[in-house]
């Protein structure tokens, strides 16, 4: 079960974190699998590990928020490990300065943009690149990475929210129109993660406060629930969102 020999996978946003890991899982399942990330070093260093483990692996470096660089790394990867087969639309966090957590009324859309263009936009640019020939073929996985703040809202993250919520409403309508072509989309919605390191501002201990498991998310976490959506197993599964994210929305 959840053999992925033969299979291609862009994984966005692969360079670090819950991608890296998704990567690895999928790599070791079989999978051939290319490593988005803006940051070339970081994708070498997921590209390095796999490759020791004996797995398949190529840098697919792009801004998932450029629409045409995206098409142009899906060019790239394609003549490198062959058609995509299954895309994880991971990268959903801006990095640096387009990181801004605050009270709705003191941002605009130069706040907004960022969230937006990552989370939004990078799933639209990099399903589209792919689904044409997902089509052809007959079979395809297009698995994004969604969250609380898309199922429930995250005060100070509306922007965010908005965009999470957005790539499921992108996930259910696609799912309709291409169930008929083997071709499966699914959102994964994480709860709060264990990141090296959150913003003094954020306020992490009550956020945990609702989770009927109260930690955080790993990587480990998320990597299996993905791995069983990309595979032959999960085929009758589509349009569905799976939250990983210690029972946060049970509870309230
Ligand atoms: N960390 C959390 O608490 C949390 C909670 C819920 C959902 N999520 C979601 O999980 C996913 C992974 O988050 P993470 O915590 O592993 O993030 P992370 O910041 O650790 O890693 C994200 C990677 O994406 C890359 N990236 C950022 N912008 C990019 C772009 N425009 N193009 C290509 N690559 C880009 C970064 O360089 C980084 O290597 C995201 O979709 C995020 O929204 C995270």
């Amino acid at each position: 079960m959840f053999e992925l020999d033969g299979r291609t996978a862009l994984v966005t946003g692969a360079g670090q974190g819950v991608g890296a890991e998704i990567a690895r899982v999928l790599a070791a399942h079989g999978a051939a699998v290319g490593i988005n990330d803006l940051y070339a070093e970081r994708a070498a260093a997921v590209i390095d590990e796999i490759r020791a483990a004996g797995g398949r692996a190529a840098p697919a470096i792009a801004d998932v928020g450029d629409h045409a660089a995206v098409g142009r790394a899906v060019e790239a990867l394609t003549a490198e490990l062959g058609d995509i087969d299954i895309l994880v639309n991971n990268a959903g966090l801006p990095v640096g300065e387009g990181f801004v957590i605050r009270p709705f009324e003191r941002t605009d859309p130069d706040v907004w943009e960022p969230w937006l263009r990552v989370s939004l936009y990078g799933a639209l640019h990099c399903s589209r690149a792919v689904v044409a020939g997902m089509r052809e073929r007959g079979w395809g996985r297009i698995i994004t990475i969604s969250s609380d703040a898309g199922l429930e809202g995250t005060p100070d993250l509306v922007a965010y929210s908005a965009a999470k919520a957005g790539v499921m409403g992108m996930t259910r309508a696609l799912a309709r129109e291409l169930g008929g072509d083997g071709i499966t989309c699914n959102c994964v919605a994480l709860g709060l993660m264990e990141r090296d390191e959150y913003a003094p501002e954020f306020p992490l201990e009550e956020a945990l406060r609702g989770y009927s498991i109260p930690r955080m998310g790993r990587a480990s976490d998320v990597a299996p629930a993905v791995l069983y959506i990309a595979s032959e197993e999960a085929s009758w599964v589509t349009g569905q969102v799976f939250a990983v994210n210690g029972g946060a929305n049970v509870v309230r």
